[in-house]
C-alpha cells in the first residue's frame, strides 16, 4: 500500500521564483532566504518521494472568476508553468500521476469531501516557487506530482476546520492505493502577508511563530481558529496559511519529528516560513 511519509510546508512568493530564475539567489538580500533551503533540497535527495501531493492555490491563473472549485485534484498526465504576465517560468513541466490522483478523488469524493476535477490546466507560482525551493533548478521535478488547488482567493474559502478533515480523508485515500507508493504531502503559501489596501506589507512574526508552534504540536486545536483571525493577524493574504492544515491533517496522530523549520523577513512583501515534518 501507499504511505505518507513526510509533509513540506513553505511559503511561494512570486519574486523569489524571479530571483531563482534571475540567478540573483547569492544577492545579499536574498542569500538568506535560500540559506533557509540549504537543507531541505538535501533532503528531498536523501528521502525522495515516489509521489508529491502537492496542496496550493491558483492566483487567478488557471481559474478565475468565472469559475471557482474550492478544492480541485489535477489528473492530468502533466501540466505546463503558467505564464503570469512575464511568460512562463523556465522551469520543468509537472508531470501528474493519474492513477492514483482517480484513485484519490474516488475515495475522498465518496468520503463526503466535494472535489473539483481537472484535466488540464498550467500550474502558477503557488505550486512551481515550492517545487523550485525544494528541488533547485533540475532538467525535471524529481517525481510525478498530483496537484491540490484549493481556493483561498475569493470568499467564501473553506475553513481550517474542513481543510484539516480533508487531509484525513486524503492520508486514507493514499492509504488504500495498492502500489507501494512514499508519498510526500506539502502545503504551501502564507505566511503574515498583504498584499493590498492600507495595510500592505502587514508582518505579524510573534503570530507566525505561533502558528508553526501549533502547526507540530496541537494541530486539531489549530485546526479551529476561524478565518477572521488570520486576516487580522496575518494580513488578508495570511489566509493561504488554511492550506497547511491539508498537509497536517494527513499525517498520522503520532507526534511528527520536526526535521527543518525556518523563518524569514522579508521577502518581497512576505514572511518566509517553511517547516518539515517526518511521520512516526
Ligand atoms: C506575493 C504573492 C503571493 O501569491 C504570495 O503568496 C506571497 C507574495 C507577492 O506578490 O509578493
Ligand atoms: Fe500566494
Amino acid at each position: 500500500m501507499a504511505h505518507i511519509s513526510a509533509s513540506v510546508y513553505t511559503s511561494h512568493i512570486p519574486a523569489v521564483g524571479a530571483a531563482i530564475d534571475l540567478g540573483k539567489t547569492g544577492e545579499p538580500y536574498w542569500q538568506p532566504v535560500f540559506k533557509g533551503y540549504d537543507f531541505s533540497k538535501q533532503w528531498m535527495k536523501d528521502k525522495k518521494p515516489d509521489v508529491i501531493f502537492l496542496v496550493y492555490n491558483d492566483h487567478a491563473t488557471a481559474f478565475s472568476l468565472d469559475l471557482i472549485p474550492t478544492f480541485a485534484i489535477g489528473t492530468a498526465a502533466e501540466y505546463q508553468p503558467a505564464d503570469e504576465g512575464w511568460g512562463p517560468r523556465p522551469v520543468p513541466k509537472v508531470i501528474g500521476h493519474p492513477q492514483l490522483a482517480a484513485h484519490i478523488a474516488q475515495s475522498v469524493i465518496q468520503d463526503d469531501f466535494d472535489l473539483t476535477i481537472v484535466n488540464k490546466m498550467d500550474v502558477d507560482h503557488g505550486m512551481t516557487v515550492p517545487l523550485s525551493l525544494m528541488c533547485g533548478q533540475p532538467q525535471a521535478w524529481p517525481c510525478p506530482i498530483v496537484p491540490f488547488a484549493v481556493n483561498v482567493v475569493q470568499y467564501p474559502v473553506p475553513s481550517g476546520r474542513r481543510c484539516y478533515m480533508l487531509g484525513k480523508a486524503i492520508r486514507k485515500a493514499i492509504e488504500t492505493y495498492e502500489e507501494p507508493l512514499n508519498v510526500h504531502i506539502w502545503g504551501t503559501g502564507g505566511m503574515s502577508h498583504q498584499l493590498q489596501g492600507p495595510r500592505a506589507g502587514l508582518i505579524n512574526r510573534e503570530w507566525d511563530n505561533a502558528f508553526l508552534d501549533q502547526l507540530i504540536n496541537d494541530p486539531d486545536a489549530l485546526s479551529k481558529k476561524p478565518h477572521l483571525d488570520y486576516v487580522r493577524e496575518a494580513g488578508s493574504e495570511g489566509i493561504e496559511l488554511v492550506m497547511w492544515l491539508i498537509a497536517r491533517g494527513a499525517m498520522s496522530d503520532a507526534k511528527p519529528t520536526v526535521a527543518h523549520r525556518f523563518y524569514h523577513v522579508p521577502a518581497s512583501n512576505t514572511a518566509v516560513g517553511h517547516l518539515i515534518l517526518e511521520n512516526n
